[in-house]
């Protein structure tokens, strides 16, 4: 149904927890943690493709030539704010990365997205992106923050999200056919409210408990 740019994980832990995440019952801290350990796992994914060279070390039997990351420089952007949520788990794989901030509404009424803040790392044009969102809804959301982020100069972004409609994955597929999309599952599709069926709710209303 989609091409090779879109990655859906195909891992028991990943649907055992986001089994947890969609229960309305879920307590805010759970749904949190889970949040943060599903973006760990998932970064595991989607850095499969980083560069190593290697370096010398000495193990306690001898000298060896042994594997280390190029030393790629990158970058994690949330999409505030349930993006927020994510960016630990990122961080606890890749400890090095800076993150940059894009603060994003939708319109209650039109679903149209709008960028109210976005403050990067200087050398941002010089990183690998991750954008982070927990939902791929309309897509509305992640093709601007997509937009915003080719508009500093960068060259290199996926996006990362737990749950996914297949209308999102498509428009940002039509929109950047070059982004990567790495997602915990796709599910089956919109309401007339853009929310994602089965999905989870409102993830940052789940995250920050503001419901
Ligand atoms: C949610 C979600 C995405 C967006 C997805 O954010 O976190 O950013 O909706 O929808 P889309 O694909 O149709 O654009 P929301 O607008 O609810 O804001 P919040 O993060 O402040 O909760
Ligand atoms: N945003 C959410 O938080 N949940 C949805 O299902 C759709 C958009």
């Amino acid at each position: 149904m989609f091409n090779e740019k879109v990655h859906v994980m195909d891992h028991p832990l990943v649907a055992h927890k986001l089994t947890i995440m969609r229960d309305k019952n879920t307590s805010v801290k759970d749904f949190r943690e889970l949040v943060s350990e599903i973006g760990m796992l998932i970064t595991y994914e989607a850095t499969r493709d980083l560069p190593l060279t290697t370096k010398e070390i000495e193990t306690p039997l001898c000298k060896a030539e042994m594997p280390t990351l190029a030393g790629k420089k990158f970058a994690v952007v949330p999409i505030l704010r349930a993006g927020l949520g994510l960016v630990d788990g990122v961080l606890r794989m890749v400890p090095s990365a800076r993150v940059g901030h894009i603060g994003m509404y939708r319109d209650e009424e039109t679903l149209e997205p709008h960028v109210y803040f976005s403050k990067m790392p200087k050398d941002i044009a010089e990183r690998d992106i991750i954008i982070v969102d927990p939902m791929l809804a309309t897509g509305g959301s992640a093709v601007a923050a997509v937009t915003e982020m080719k508009n500093r100069g960068c060259k290199h972004i996926k996006l990362m999200v737990l749950v996914a409609a297949p209308e999102g994955v498509k428009a940002v597929q039509d929109e950047h056919p070059d982004v990567d999309i790495y997602c915990g599952a796709v599910d089956s599709h919109l309401n007339e409210r853009g929310y994602i069926v089965p999905g989870l709710g409102d993830a940052g209303d789940r995250i920050f408990g503001t419901k």
